[in-house]
């Protein structure tokens, strides 16, 4: 069964005290009943207090990142252990900052799929095409790639362990948002490219979600599109009411 999403990245956003406020607020305004699941992925050292604050809610969180060794001499970097330590069970994998700004390649990605799946961790799944891409119509065939290399090698029963965000990179941060059906187009290619690869079974229950620029203003019109099943959402994601808004725009 598809399950809907929102998902909040805060990147490199609040300190100790401004994510105990930010939880606070949802805690306390978001309703108790929403049709979508909500996740949170505040900063690595924020995780552990993020899940205790969290405990009796149905808001689960997610770390941005993990390192795809299992341990050693790698300073600075956090594992799958760590993070399944303080109680976190998804990360997001694969984001565009992490492709363009540390330089992170489809095979890097791809094994760090594998550790986090080795951990029984929920993989969100980060993929999506540059500007030129779009402009040169090569988007489709960008995206395809992406998703071959970085996580196609996968066995079929990891999919339930396996979200997709779509982030088309020339929306991300700059408020300009892939139209509904921009993001409809897309939405429907990835999911037809996985029910060729994996069959219409796991296809059919794959949750995309979308992300770049989503805001309160258009959420509802990109989440009412068949193949969007929800929003990975970043500066929006940093205010209560305005996450709140998107999350009940599902
Ligand atoms: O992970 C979230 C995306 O990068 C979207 O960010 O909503 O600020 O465009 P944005």
């Amino acid at each position: 069964m598809r399950k809907k999403i929102v998902a909040g990245n805060w990147k490199m956003h609040k300190n100790a005290s401004q994510t105990k406020e930010l939880l606070n607020e949802l805690l306390t305004q978001i309703p108790a009943e929403t049709a979508a699941q909500v996740i949170v992925a505040p900063t690595f050292v924020n995780l552990a207090s993020a899940v205790e604050n969290l405990t009796h809610s149905n808001i689960a969180v997610a770390a941005q990142n993990l390192h795809q060794a299992e341990s050693g001499a790698f300073t600075g970097e956090i594992s799958a252990d760590m993070i399944k330590s303080v109680g976190v069970k998804n990360v997001i994998l694969g984001h565009s900052e992490r492709r363009s700004i540390f330089h992170e390649t489809d095979a890097l990605i791809a094994s760090k799929v594998d550790t986090a799946l080795k951990h029984d961790l929920t993989v969100i799944f980060c993929f999506g095409e540059e500007l030129k891409d779009r402009q040169s119509g090569n988007h489709f065939n960008i995206v395809e790639n992406q998703l071959k290399d970085g996580l196609f090698h996968i066995q079929a029963k990891d999919w339930e362990k396996v979200v997709l965000a779509y982030e088309p990179v020339w929306a991300i941060g700059t408020g300009e948002t892939a139209s509904p059906d921009q993001a409809q187009e897309m939405h429907e290619f990835i999911r037809e490219t996985v029910r060729k690869a994996f069959g219409s079974d796991i296809a059919e229950d794959l949750t995309i979600l979308y992300g770049g620029s989503v805001k309160p203003d258009n959420a509802k019109e990109i989440f009412s599109k068949p193949d969007v099943d929800g929003g990975l959402i970043g500066g929006a994601a940093l205010n209560a009411k305005d996450f709140i808004t998107i999350v009940t725009s599902i």
